[in-house]
């Protein structure tokens, strides 16, 4: 579904991605695993056209999508999430999922004039759909809560739910787990697994937890100073040496999630 072909993103001298190729199979949920400062980030920024690539491909259903700004992207159904939740503190968590750009047919001078009916009905359908998204992801109870006031991994459940009002074909999510409660996360496991299954989003899985990444994802990609070392199971990239080596050199921490996985 997604093919990177060598892909490189230089700060100054720096290369944050260092030639990076891997392919995304449609249907996957595909994990991206990596030590800090991999690179990991800025290469769903260059692929969701946040960033442009110093060099390098991204192809999309065999299209060329490299560097096309993030708006035409989504309207291609790439949508990706923030590793930093991105709400609007002060509406609602209804009206956060409403905000999505989607199908409105906006404020056109036509519209003003002779659409109000229809978008008195879009809204509507609009407001129908968040109410769905909101019951989905088992939260409910929270769409007349201001979105600044809910927790931050609430907010995680928000940023999947933004997916969720479009549709989707593929679906970047940066460490959609990060600070997250144990049952929280497993909400968010659950609602990625349905909408793999029921809706047929691939989804590409940046995350440092690797339960999660275990019970999600076939394959894991893993990266290290902007490569990709190695792809499998996660069996696989556990077992594997250049893998180990790379977490090993960013001290225990790390090390201690990839091989008590
Ligand atoms: N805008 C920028 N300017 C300069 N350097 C940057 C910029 N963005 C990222 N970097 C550097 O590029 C490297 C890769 O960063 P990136 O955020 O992509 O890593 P990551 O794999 O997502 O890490 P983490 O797991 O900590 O989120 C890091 O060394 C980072 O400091
Ligand atoms: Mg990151």
């Amino acid at each position: 579904m997604i093919v990177v072909e060598n892909m490189v993103k230089a700060f100054g001298g720096f290369h944050a991605v260092d030639g990076a190729s891997l392919t995304i199979t449609e249907g996957s949920i595909t994990g991206l695993i990596g030590p800090n400062g991999a690179g990991k980030t800025t290469l769903f920024n260059v692929i969701a056209g946040v960033l442009q690539p110093t060099s390098g491909t991204v192809t999309m259903q065999g299209q060329d999508i490299t560097g096309l700004p993030p708006h035409a992207l989504f309207h291609r159904g790439l949508l990706r999430t923030f590793q930093i939740a991105h709400e609007f503190p002060s509406m609602t968590c209804r009206e956060n999922l409403m905000m999505v750009p989607g199908s409105q047919s906006g404020e056109s001078l036509w519209n003003t004039w002779f659409g109000r009916k229809r978008i008195a009905d879009e809204e509507r359908a609009l407001r129908a759909r968040a109410d769905e998204v909101l019951d989905f992801l088992t939260v409910s109870h929270l769409a007349d809560h201001k979105a600044g006031q809910i927790s931050g991994g609430q907010k995680k459940l928000l940023e999947l739910g933004r997916t969720m009002m479009v549709d989707a074909k593929i679906v970047f999510l940066d460490e959609v787990g990060a600070g997250v409660n144990r049952t929280l996360l497993n909400t968010i496991g659950d609602a990625i697994i349905r909408l793999n299954k029921e809706r047929g989003y691939t989804f590409v899985v940046i995350e440092h937890d690797m339960d999660f990444i275990g019970r999600l994802c076939d394959p894991v990609i893993c990266m290290a100073e902007g490569r990709v070392l190695a792809q499998g199971t996660l069996a696989e990239i556990k077992a594997n040496e250049q893998v180990i080596e790379a977490y090993l050199g960013t001290g225990l921490k790390n090390k201690d999630q990839v091989a008590g996985a």
